[in-house]
């Protein structure tokens, strides 16, 4: 008798024991649960969700924001325009809130535009806060109408272009040593196909520059403007830069030949760009220029060429 109440007892403290087990275990998943919602709860993914966005659209913004921004994203009300931005091919995350200015000014214009003005601080008037240009970069130094050169700014290695792919007095056209380089490969290319280059401006000082910007100016500065940089603002004085036409043609009647077509498709094998595309006007702040060459190496040109972009945009994001 005594062995079978023991018997008993023990089953009824067994059961006990595994009731207590399972409800610990039940507690202990619970509070886990709860305080992984808590903490769940504090994260930006759960607040953006909740503000509105779906899941992609709060991975794209965790991707690309830091915690400043996603407060201030959370802060307002949903607006799609901070995922769309984010995914820019060309946003540069520091301008993020003078994308936001910009955009909040011209919301009329698509957002690549609004991406390709800021990085090119052409959502400033031309010559706003200009800076000095970072010669250290050498071919990709950028000089535009926010970047100026020194008065006595000279590049350091510059030689004397040959007669044989130069207009003017022997010496009068100079261009530096890896312009010059890349220059004659090309020009023995263009020859191979029949066709006959010519250099009709190159390297120009300080003063050189001064006197062709006066020479337009003549005609008011914003004709002046629209064809040649105030001096210091000019390409031409890095020393990377060359007007080139077909032998016996102008600057006029260059873009109709067959010279400028191959130009067109090959120079950025050398290293070459177009430098005032037609369609940029608004970015580079020129007139289109059929002529005008910038060496600034194959890698950057045959991107430039390749994705369409201005060089100012390309120094924006891949170079300063
Ligand atoms: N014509 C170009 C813009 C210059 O003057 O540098
Ligand atoms: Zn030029």
């Amino acid at each position: 008798m005594k062995r079978l109440k023991l018997k008993s007892n023990v089953k009824k403290i067994g059961f006990i024991g595994l009731v207590v087990i399972i409800f610990l275990f039940i507690g202990i998943f619970s509070t886990i649960k709860i305080v992984k919602q808590k903490n769940y709860e504090k994260t930006y993914e759960y607040k953006l969700i909740n503000k509105g966005y779906s899941t992609n659209e709060a991975k794209v913004l965790e991707e690309k924001y830091k915690n400043k921004e996603l407060d201030y994203i959370l802060n307002g009300e949903k607006d799609l325009v901070y995922v769309n931005l984010a995914k820019e091919k060309y946003f540069i995350y520091d301008k993020f809130y003078t994308y936001l200015d910009y955009y909040n000014e011209n919301k009329d214009k698509p957002l690549r535009s609004i991406v390709e003005k800021v990085n090119t601080n052409t959502n400033k008037e031309y010559y706003t806060d200009p800076m000095e240009a970072d010669i250290s970069k050498k071919e990709l130094m950028l000089v535009n109408k926010y970047y100026y050169l020194n008065t006595d700014y000279e590049p350091e290695n510059l030689v004397t272009i040959s007669l044989n792919y130069s207009y003017g007095d022997l010496g009068s056209q100079k261009i530096t040593e890896d312009t010059y380089n890349a220059f004659l490969n090309l020009w023995k290319s263009a020859n191979d196909e029949g066709y006959y280059l010519i250099i009709n401006s190159s390297y120009r000082d300080y003063p050189h520059q001064e006197s062709v910007y006066n020479s337009y100016k003549k005609q008011g500065t914003e004709y002046a403007d629209k064809y040649a940089a105030r001096p210091g603002y000019s390409e031409h004085q890095t020393g990377y830069s060359i007007d080139i036409f077909e032998k016996g043609y102008s600057s006029k009647d260059f873009e109709g030949t067959d010279s400028y077509k191959w130009l067109m498709e090959n120079a950025h094998k050398y290293g070459f760009i177009q430098r005032y595309p037609k369609d940029k006007e608004d970015i580079t702040g020129y007139s289109f220029e059929s002529w005008h060459f910038r060496y600034v190496g194959k890698e950057a040109a045959t991107y430039i060429y390749e994705n369409n972009i201005t060089f100012d945009e390309y120094y924006a994001y891949f170079v300063k």
